[in-house]
């Protein structure tokens, strides 16, 4: 199941048709339904960075078939040239945007498909990389799937579920990673209700999670992210699920700001804390969370709301787009593989021996 059989009325967060890139524009919904077609290098790497494709799954996906529109204008070249120039663009994508580890995992994967297959010209290498590309796309939703089947275990009749952020449908190209076990729970016909946090300062909460989730069917309350603390001291969240961009070989794990503040009180309050985790985003070259690079956005998103200035001429601002958990806070990763207890670093290791963005 993906985004468009959720939502018929939606166009799919990222489609492939006819060698062009479509991309569903998240900076304009809920308002607006436009499609952005991607035609070359330099709209690939601006659609990553403006966050019009976003959430670490999607970012994978779209990097995967936005490297093959960077190369349709190499098509000519000889196969050396051709792979010479693969390995230049895909490290300039790479740059868009540094938390989400599924942009290096993708680009990775890519270029390593384009060294192994023995093609006699470029075209036959470029149709090879549009294959890579498609694959990574049809795991991701099986990923989605996989991480709702085991997920939906932890939600019974009458609760509450809180997120962050969006890590759903409009993350991915499937159900969503924290959103698949409350669309697998709802399609399952169990009656619960979700929070919402709605994500200050780029609203994902607000503008993408509610919109989805209503679009759903399911029924969701959004609050404003300073009162989840107060909403779970009120008895009224029995579970924290969500998504992550990057975790690190320990369980350490990055995610959108505010997650450790969840975290923090999900403990305080006794409440199980779940990070919905395909192994696209893991990443066992980071022993810690320590080393995760944090995105830090421009200020003016925390000075001005919907273009309007809030805040004082001249103010210091500081942006920080992710934060890191640190895994003692965990109480357990959903994967497409089954949900994992620590000790993490055995338990993920163990499951995904093979996987996990090894260097
Ligand atoms: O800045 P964004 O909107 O890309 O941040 C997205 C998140 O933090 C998500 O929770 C994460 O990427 C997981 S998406 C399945």
């Amino acid at each position: 199941m993906n985004s468009q059989t959720l939502f018929p009325t939606l166009a799919p967060t990222i489609e492939w048709r006819d060698d062009t890139l479509l991309l569903l524009d998240q900076t304009r919904l809920p308002h607006e339904i436009v499609v952005e077609h991607v035609t070359d290098a330099a709209a690939v790497w601006r659609a990553i960075h403006e966050l019009r494709v976003r959430g670490a799954p999607a970012i994978g996906v779209a990097a995967a078939y936005g490297l093959c529109v960077a190369m349709q204008d190499a098509r000519g070249l000889p196969v050396a040239g051709f792979r010479a120039e693969l390995e230049r663009r895909a490290a300039w994508l790479d740059t868009a945007r540094p938390t989400a580890v599924n942009l290096s995992w993708s680009l990775r994967r890519m270029t390593r498909r384009a060294r192994e297959c023995n093609a006699q010209d470029s075209a036959a290498l470029y149709d090879a990389l549009v294959d890579e590309a498609r694959r990574i796309h049809e795991e991701d939703i099986a990923l989605c799937e996989g991480i709702g089947e085991h997920g939906m275990s932890l939600i019974a009749p009458g609760n509450g579920v809180l997120t962050h952020c969006n890590a759903g449908a409009l993350a991915t190209t499937g159900l969503g990673t924290a959103t698949a076990p409350i669309y697998a729970a709802h399609r399952a016909g169990i009656a619960f209700s979700v929070f919402a946090d709605e994500t200050r300062p780029l609203l994902q909460g607000a503008r993408l999670t509610a919109f989805e989730l209503q679009q759903a069917g399911v029924d969701v309350t959004l609050i404003m992210d300073g009162a989840a603390a107060s909403i779970m001291s009120q008895g009224l969240v029995d579970l924290v699920i969500v998504g992550t961009d990057r975790v690190a070989a320990n369980g350490d794990f990055a995610n959108k700001i505010g997650t450790l503040g969840l975290a923090i009180a999900a403990r305080h309050y006794g409440i199980p804390f779940y990070v919905a985790c395909p192994s696209s985003t893991l990443d066992f070259s980071s022993a810690t969370g320590e080393r995760i690079e944090i995105e830090e956005r421009s200020g003016t998103e925390v000075t001005h709301l919907a273009g309007q200035r809030v805040a004082p001429e001249n103010i210091k601002a500081r942006n920080p787009a992710f934060d890191v958990t640190p895994h003692e806070l965990v109480t357990g990763f959903i994967t497409e593989r089954g949900i994992v207890k620590a000790p993490f670093e055995r338990s993920l290791k163990s499951l995904f021996a093979a996987e996990g963005n090894a260097a």
